[in-house]
């Protein structure tokens, strides 16, 4: 079959069709129908609780939830330990010998661990950890490729106790270093390196460079990944192989009882300043809303073999590549590489060799899939899936219905999630058994989760478009920003009052009920499916010495959803080139990391500015989307815009 012509996609969207749920999936779904969502209005505690209770506790909570907003304790007085709920619990039972994860390294070498093998390398891990000083509460710094000793590292964290912060590989020495100092780390777990469509990363390399300057890091664990491939220096001491260290470990660990708000982990993520800011989570809550999420949305059976492509160096991974499926003793698969190495059918090779039957990825993904063509995928049999899932971006409703089709073979629902680093679980999504599905929508929120359309003063608006707001705290919400409590409050909670969730996105909300997601309405763009900060990319524009000024927006690309557009004025002496351009793409990838590289950078005079000197960022993405220029009255210099409209047009088409 050829791609999809024009007019057919035209015809399914047209139709503005939907998509009830096949019966033979609501027959056997986890939720067949939707008496749910009133039994968690009712009383959400009592709901939450209901999950809570299917965890396992090493003493019960007394309350469900304490909330002093913005303030809030979850499963006050409960102890668990969050390693117990995704291994233990599982390799003492039924699921002892059952797959936990299955691995492929991007060169095609696989591993497959059992729950019980899992429990024993974390318990090991554990031990190692101990050994090198690690204790409950201190922070320990993962900067590791996707392979098993991710999540085997950030297990041995949360069975002793320590809080992990794992920092994506394909960020740069700088980033990780920020991130390390932020939250002073004491350990480093790392590799030798990783590989990216055929070329080795060196990620020890960018680890050294970063410990230059990081005096908390005590001791740096490398897994070695490469062999000879990847030549590492190791500074006695202070280096220990991996695999040295895990020879003489002990495998009984016992776990450390944590206390439900006792911190889990720290993950970095992009804000509207400068710098990213380290969201916290806590243990109880966010096992209870990541297990609770994973059952429900992913419609998990105990046969079932789950992917989620996302790197668990982003939430997407930690929630449900590691805790949620885990704490539902699912068979998770991992995979290292990039989707089209070595050909642009190895997401399909990979779903086909493992019977993958639920499927998790990015927008981004389908669009490039859309793009490489259909014949990739059918020379692949998918007809184990049973069901699709999307997160990070809107999704398009044409990447919706070619995925339903092409991916699905129209007979898995898809499941569009919305959520962020900061919900930790999924927030307003489908539920596969009963919703009824409409492209491009992310539908109902969560049962138990409260969200409203607001505009700018705090109405609620029914049906119609304004800012998503989340008016009741959920289990897994995070708990503050590392070291910084006072932007915890200001940033998120303090827009509409105390109560209210501000999520920073733009959404609509339908006759029906269903919510569209808009995208991000401050300064955070959506590359590919990453937050990233204008601001943080202007700072890394601005550190280079021939810039005086940088101004960053993002513009619609239709692949990566957007795509970053950089305005910049040169300090007197600097030649703006061609060549220059190219080195500020470069300062910017190694200040932050290739997922930064600016799409375009325009040289200016000047920057649109109002009278009163504001950058009219508006204005700017305006240029960058090719748009008619609105009201320019309030600005300085209204030629400016003039001339940058043309300079951008003749660059880059308009
Ligand atoms: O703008 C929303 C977008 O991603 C942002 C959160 O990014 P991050 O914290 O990196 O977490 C990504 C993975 C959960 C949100 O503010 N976003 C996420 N999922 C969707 C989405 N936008 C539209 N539809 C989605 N399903």
């Amino acid at each position: 079959m050829a791609d999809p012509t024009h007019a057919e996609f035209d015809d399914l969207l047209r139709e503005h069709r939907t998509f009830a749920p096949p019966p033979d999936f609501t027959a056997r779904a986890v939720v067949r129908d939707d008496s749910i969502y009133a039994e968690a209005e009712r009383d959400p505690d009592a709901f939450w609780a209901r999950f809570a209770g299917e965890l396992e506790w090493s003493r019960r909570w007394d309350t469900v939830l304490d909330w002093q907003p913005p303030h809030a304790k979850w499963f006050v007085g409960g102890k668990i330990n969050a390693s117990v709920n995704c291994l233990d619990r599982h390799a003492r039972g039924p699921r002892r010998n059952k797959a936990a994860l299955i691995w492929e390294g991007e060169p095609g070498d696989r591993r497959t661990l059992t729950y019980f093998d899992l429990f024993r390398q974390v318990s090991a891990f554990a031990n190692v950890l101990k050994s090198l000083g690690v204790r409950k509460g201190d922070r320990v710094a993962i900067y590791l490729p996707l392979i098993p000793e991710l999540a085997i590292s950030m297990l041995a964290c949360a069975r002793i106790g320590a809080v992990h912060s794992v920092v994506f590989g394909g960020f740069s020495a700088e980033s990780l270093r920020d991130r390390i100092n932020d939250s002073k780390c004491k350990l480093l777990v790392t590799a030798d390196g990783g590989f990216r469509r055929g070329q080795i990363v060196a990620l020890k390399q960018v680890a050294d460079e970063a410990l230059a300057d990081t005096p908390s890091i005590e001791n740096v664990v490398v897994v070695q990944r490469g062999h000879a491939e990847m030549p590492v220096h190791i500074e006695e001491g202070r280096d220990h192989w991996y695999h040295r260290l895990m020879q003489d470990a002990s495998y009984k660990c016992d776990p450390e009882p944590m206390d439900a708000e006792d911190m889990l982990y720290i993950l970095y993520t992009s804000g509207t300043t400068g710098k990213p800011k380290g969201i916290v989570h806590t243990t109880g809550g966010y096992l209870v809303g990541t297990y609770a999420t994973t059952k429900l949305v992913f419609d998990l059976h105990e046969e079932d073999v789950y992917w989620c492509t996302a790197d668990i160096g982003w939430v997407t991974g930690h929630s449900y590549v590691v805790y949620g499926p885990l704490a539902n003793g699912a068979t998770v698969v991992m995979y290292e590489g990039a989707p089209d190495w070595p050909k642009k059918d190895r997401f399909w090779s990979i779903i086909e060799t493992h019977g993958v039957t639920v499927f998790y990825t990015a927008p981004t993904a389908i669009r490039a899939f859309m793009r490489w063509g259909v014949e990739w995928t059918q020379k692949r049999d998918l007809s184990s899936l049973r069901l699709l899932g999307s997160v990070g971006e809107p999704i398009n409703p044409e990447a919706w219905v070619w995925y339903y089709r092409f991916i699905g073979g129209e007979r898995c629902p898809v499941v569009d999630t919305w959520w962020q680093t900061e919900t930790g679980m999924i927030m307003i999504t489908p539920l596969p058994g009963v919703t009824t599905l409409k492209p491009g929508s992310a539908t109902r929120p969560f049962p138990g989760i409260a969200a409203e359309i607001r505009t700018e003063r705090g109405d609620k608006v029914e049906v119609g478009g304004g800012l998503l707001a989340l008016t009741r705290p959920w289990p897994s919400m995070l708990r503050g920003i590392y070291g910084d409590p006072e932007r915890y409050v200001r940033q998120y909670w303090s827009k509409w009052g105390s109560g209210v969730y501000v999520t920073g996105d733009g959404a609509k909300r339908d006759e029906d009920g269903c919510f569209w997601l808009l995208g991000r309405v401050d300064d955070v763009i959506n590359v590919a499916g990453h937050r990233i900060g204008t601001m943080e990319v202007e700072s890394a524009l601005v550190d280079h010495p021939g810039v005086a000024e940088a101004a960053v927006v993002g513009r619609s690309h239709e692949i990566k959803g957007q795509a970053i557009a950089a305005f910049v004025t040169v300090k007197e002496g600097t030649h703006a080139t061609k060549d220059l351009a190219d080195v500020l793409k470069e300062h910017v990838v190694k200040k932050i990391g290739a997922i930064a590289r600016p799409d375009d950078i325009l040289f200016t005079a000047d920057l649109p500015k109002t009278r009163s000197g504001k950058i009219m960022r508006r204005l700017l993405r305006d240029i960058a989307e090719g748009k008619a220029l609105g009201d320019t009255t309030t600005l300085a210099d209204p030629a400016v815009v003039a001339k940058l409209k043309a300079n951008y047009e003749e660059e880059y088409g308009g």
